[in-house]
């Protein structure tokens, strides 16, 4: 049979890519199914990059637009997003329609050749709305009311909202969906901003009632996973059950995790309704949405993007170098800032699982709204766009053309100043997008190559929120901690969800597993019988996926891969506990700041022992051999420079590997395509560097040989391809 078939098979000419692209073309056309025009091949799509900038025809005159849209070709623009703010513009009064003037502007861009991204405005609703509509508002975490005036003020639950920012939405895709220049959409805006994420309304109450009632089936099953017999709160009914406002004492755990999921699943299905209906009216056109550029976690970004075409961020490392001074006085180390962007990229990355991803807003200027940070130091902003797309960016937006000269975002500086003069930055950004064109969309959709993993799960983020055991321990500073200290070692990181496959990776950190469901445990089992590393650290295994503490001993569902019994657990407040190492990991004697978990191997091998108080001598880092492979736990909350080293140690022992060494201060990723590969070298120091290269290769922004010991100017980069 199987020789029948081969031998009915046509013999195939060979195509080359573009005969074959346009071939698949047709058939899927035939077929009634039509592409997205911005994947289209040919020259139409510009091959299909998108770099471009944040433009905001509302705010601009309309005599400006021609010049505007004639610069942005000039510079080298493809591509403009526009629109995310202009709800009040697009529908004056309810039900009455004005989109001349946005056929307008996009006519005027598109006639320079510049596509277009629209965004959908329910960012920001109009006034009308706010006094027709008050009770759309979002209310804070205190039980206020928020006012409109600003952005980001209302509920995600609220069904009138909903039905209104679906009606604006939907009237503009069917204004647009066929008219030339329109490539996608942005929908809404940077959802996870501020407190905007959390409601906690009537409107929110009641469809957390709902949303509980299908999670649980039935209050008897609620009231147990919860524990409510806790403080009289069995419920009798749905209709009962509060959300996390002020009372006379915390709320039930159980109850407060699962509102963080609500509030959650809230924002990604008020997104996924304008989604839907994007999808049936403009199917041609890609859909994202922007978010804010550090990994935050108040929405589930997993399940935001889910249904997206690409993963879409904003990025200023200036302006969150201003807000790291806002909050404290102490110095910021000079890795900090890199190596916070660079986690920022990697998540990205990492949400639609290494598939590469857009900066819809990347800083060009001073930044700041009441204040404002310094204008980036010369080459900074080219450098950022670089690391950007070494950590797998496709396409980069500044933000934004011109410099308002009007409303809340008058310091927020552009690629035109508000006299219309050049930037600082202009003829910076003018070459990086030329230098981006140049490498070319085989580089830019390349991915990024990575043997390491960070699990960044959100229940033991929101978990430790609600009961952090010591006040000043976070999930999110220890992951970016553990983070920071991995990145220095330039092997390449993906920031993992606790559901990912393990197997493609050599080593996975995982730092606070406070939260443990059976099935992690049981993929933390199989990849280290398989032959893995698994290195995490205190608080592990501690709480079900209900928020209730498990009844075995810790690490619970663990102990047996771990090879350790916590014997007990302990917040550190004043007196720190000091760590002495074993030869493994010979170092300095370190010190553990937040927390000591104290370990009774059962089986494993002591890599680290507490070194003063009623613990001196007993186990503060272990490892265990476990199948073929490892389990470390490190029960101290060490000092950074340990950490560091010990992470660093324990990666190189999984055979972790980067291509050469570099400074500090240099940052090294790789992205690869077939057998071709990419080394991004980017100083993030104001002085030149010097890197010794093991093998010769071509610089492909210069096109210049590279090999021995090349010097990287202050802020240069550099991006070597291996000479074949
Ligand atoms: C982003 C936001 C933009 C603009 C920009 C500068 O966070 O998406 O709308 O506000 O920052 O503030």
């Amino acid at each position: 049979m199987s020789r029948r078939i081969s031998e009915r098979r046509p013999t195939l000419s060979p195509l080359n890519r573009r005969q074959f692209l346009s071939g698949a073309a047709a058939v899927v056309g035939a077929a009634g199914i039509r592409y997205p025009i911005w994947a289209l091949p040919g020259p139409s799509s510009a091959g299909n990059l998108l770099l471009g900038v944040d433009y905001y025809p509302d705010q601009t005159p309309e005599s400006l637009w021609d010049e505007d849209s004639r610069m942005m070709a000039e510079f080298g623009f493809t591509n403009v997003r526009i629109a995310e703010f202009a709800w009040g513009l697009m529908e004056p009064a309810e039900g009455k329609f004005d989109f001349a003037w946005l056929h307008r502007a996009v006519e005027t861009l598109h006639k320079y050749n510049i596509s277009i991204i629209l965004g959908t405005p329910s960012a920001a609703p109009p006034p009308w709305l706010m006094v027709k509509y008050p009770d759309v508002v979002e209310v804070n975490e205190k039980g206020e009311p928020l006012h409109p005036g600003g952005r980001r003020f209302t509920c995600p639950t609220n069904q009138v909202y909903r039905r209104l920012s679906l009606i604006i939405a939907s009237a503009m895709a069917r204004e647009f969906a066929e008219t030339p220049g329109v490539i996608g959409w942005q929908i809404d805006n940077e959802l996870t901003l501020g407190s905007s994420p959390r409601c906690y309304c009537n409107f929110c109450q009641a469809g957390f009632q709902t949303w509980l009632r299908s999670r649980y089936g039935s209050l008897d099953n609620l009231n147990k996973s919860w524990g409510t017999v806790f403080w009289s709160q069995t419920y009798t009914d749905f209709s009962q059950i509060p959300v996390p406002l002020p009372s006379g004492g915390d709320p039930n755990p159980g109850l407060a995790l699962d509102y963080d999921r609500y509030q959650s699943y809230a924002n990604v299905s008020f997104q996924d309704e304008q989604l839907v209906m994007l999808r049936k009216t403009c199917p041609r056109h890609f859909v994202t949405t922007n978010n804010v550029g550090l990994p935050l976690d108040t929405i589930d970004l997993r399940s935001l993007y889910e249904k997206l075409d690409f993963v879409a961020f904003d990025n200023y490392p200036g302006f969150f170098e201003m807000l790291l001074h806002q909050e404290s006085n102490s110095p910021i180390s000079p890795d900090t800032i890199p190596a916070n962007i660079a986690l920022g990229h990697d998540f990205a990355r990492s949400l639609k699982g290494g598939k590469p991803f857009m900066i819809m807003e990347e800083q060009s200027g001073k930044a700041g709204q009441r204040s404002f940070s310094p204008q980036p130091e010369k080459g900074q902003v080219r450098l950022w766009t670089h690391q950007a797309v070494a950590h797998g960016a496709m396409g980069v937006n500044y933000f934004r053309w011109d410099t308002a000269t009007f409303g809340a975002e008058e310091y927020w500086h552009g690629i035109l100043n508000h006299d219309r003069s050049r930037s600082p930055g202009y003829n910076e950004i003018k070459q990086a997008v030329k230098e981006l064109k140049g490498l070319g969309p085989e580089v830019l959709n390349s991915s990024y190559a990575a043997d390491a993993a960070l699990v960044f799960d959100y229940d033991c983020s929101w978990a430790v929120k609600i009961q952090p055991g010591n006040f000043a321990l976070s999930y999110m500073a220890q992951v970016t901690s553990w983070y920071g200290a991995m990145s220095a070692s330039h092997t390449g990181i993906d920031v993992i969800t606790p559901g990912a496959d393990l197997a493609a990776y050599k080593i996975v950190f995982a730092p606070v597993v406070y939260v443990l469901s059976e099935a992690q445990a049981a993929r933390i089992r199989s990849f280290v019988q398989g032959g893995g590393m698994f290195v995490t650290n205190f608080r592990l295994g501690v709480k079900t996926e209900t928020s209730q503490m498990v009844r075995t001993p810790l690490p619970g569902l663990l102990r047996d891969v771990m090879g350790v019994t916590v014997a007990d657990y302990v917040p550190i407040y004043s007196a720190k506990q000091g760590v002495k190492f074993s030869p493994t990991l010979a170092g300095a004697d370190g010190q553990c700041g937040l927390w000591a978990d104290i370990l009774q191997p059962s089986g494993a091998e002591v890599l680290g022992s507490y070194t003063n108080g009623e613990h001196a001598g007993e186990a503060a880092v272990t490892m265990n051999s476990f199948g073929k492979g490892k389990a470390i736990y490190i029960g101290g909350d060490l000092d950074a420079a340990s950490l560091s080293r010990v992470l660093r140690a324990l990666a190189a022992s999984a055979g972790v590997k980067r291509p050469f060494d570099v400074p500090a201060g240099v940052e090294l990723t790789v992205r690869k395509s077939g057998d071709k590969q990419w080394i991004f070298l980017l100083n993030h120091t104001s002085v030149a560097q010097t890197v010794g290269l093991t093998t010769a290769f071509t610089d492909l922004l210069t096109k210049e040989a590279q090999s021995g010991t090349i010097e990287l100017s202050g802020y240069g980069v550099k991006v070597l391809q291996a000479s074949v």
